[in-house]
C-alpha cells in the first residue's frame, strides 16, 4: 500500500482574519486604475465588475444609461460599493481620459494585441476598455485606444464573457496576478 501523502495543512481564513489581515481601501478615488464596460447590455455583468472593481481597488466607469443605476444596484452585494464613474458621452471620455494622460487599454482579441501573460502592473494610470457583449468594442473607439491586450483562449467558444475578461485584465494590471 502507498502512503499517504500529505500537504501542509489548509485552514480556511475567517472573516475575521480577512477584515485584520487586508489592506484598507482609500477612502477616495485616486482614480489610478478603471474598468469600463462603455457599452453594456446586460446588468448583471456590472454587478460582478463592481465586485471586481471592489477587490482590486479600481473604479469602474459606466454610460448614464437608464437602466444602469438599477443594474448597479441590485448586482451590489458590498457593504460599500467601488467607486464608479458616470460617462456621458464614450468616445468623447475616452478622448478626455488620454488628453489627461491616462493609457486607454483596449481589453479586445485583436492582431496586435499585447497578451494577458506579457501585460505588465499598471504604473500609471490606466483605463482598460470592455467591449458591448455581442459586438465588441465599436470600430469609432478603436483609434481611441493606446494598446490592446487579448486573453489567450482555447476551446470553441469565440470569446470570454465580458465581466470574466475584464475581471482577469484588473487583477494583472493590479499586480495581483
Ligand atoms: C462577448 S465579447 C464580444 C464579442 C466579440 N468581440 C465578437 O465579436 O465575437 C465582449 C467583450 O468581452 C471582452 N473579451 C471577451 N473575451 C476576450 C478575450 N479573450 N480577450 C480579450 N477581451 C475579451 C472584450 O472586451 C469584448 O468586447
Amino acid at each position: 500500500m502507498s502512503p499517504v501523502v500529505s500537504g501542509p495543512a489548509i485552514r480556511v481564513s475567517t472573516r475575521e482574519d480577512l477584515r485584520t489581515q487586508r489592506r484598507r481601501r482609500p477612502q477616495r478615488c485616486l482614480g489610478h486604475l478603471c474598468v469600463a464596460p462603455l457599452w453594456p447590455m446586460h446588468g448583471a455583468n456590472l454587478g460582478t465588475l463592481l465586485r471586481t472593481c471592489d477587490a482590486a481597488g479600481a473604479c469602474l466607469a459606466v454610460p448614464r444609461l437608464p437602466w444602469v443605476p438599477e443594474a448597479l444596484d441590485r448586482g451590489n452585494t458590498l457593504r460599500r460599493p467601488a467607486c464608479v464613474h458616470w460617462v456621458r458621452g464614450p468616445l468623447r471620455w475616452l478622448d478626455q481620459q488620454r488628453a489627461a494622460g491616462t493609457r486607454v487599454l483596449g481589453v479586445e482579441l485583436a492582431e496586435n494585441a499585447v497578451r494577458l501573460a506579457d501585460l505588465p502592473m499598471a504604473r500609471r494610470p490606466t483605463v482598460a476598455v470592455l467591449g458591448h457583449e455581442r459586438d465588441g468594442i465599436p470600430p469609432e473607439a478603436l483609434d481611441l485606444l493606446d494598446a490592446v491586450v487579448e486573453i489567450p483562449m482555447i476551446g470553441t467558444g469565440a470569446s470570454l464573457n465580458v465581466a470574466v475578461a475584464g475581471s482577469l485584465v484588473l487583477y494583472k494590471l493590479a499586480g495581483f496576478a
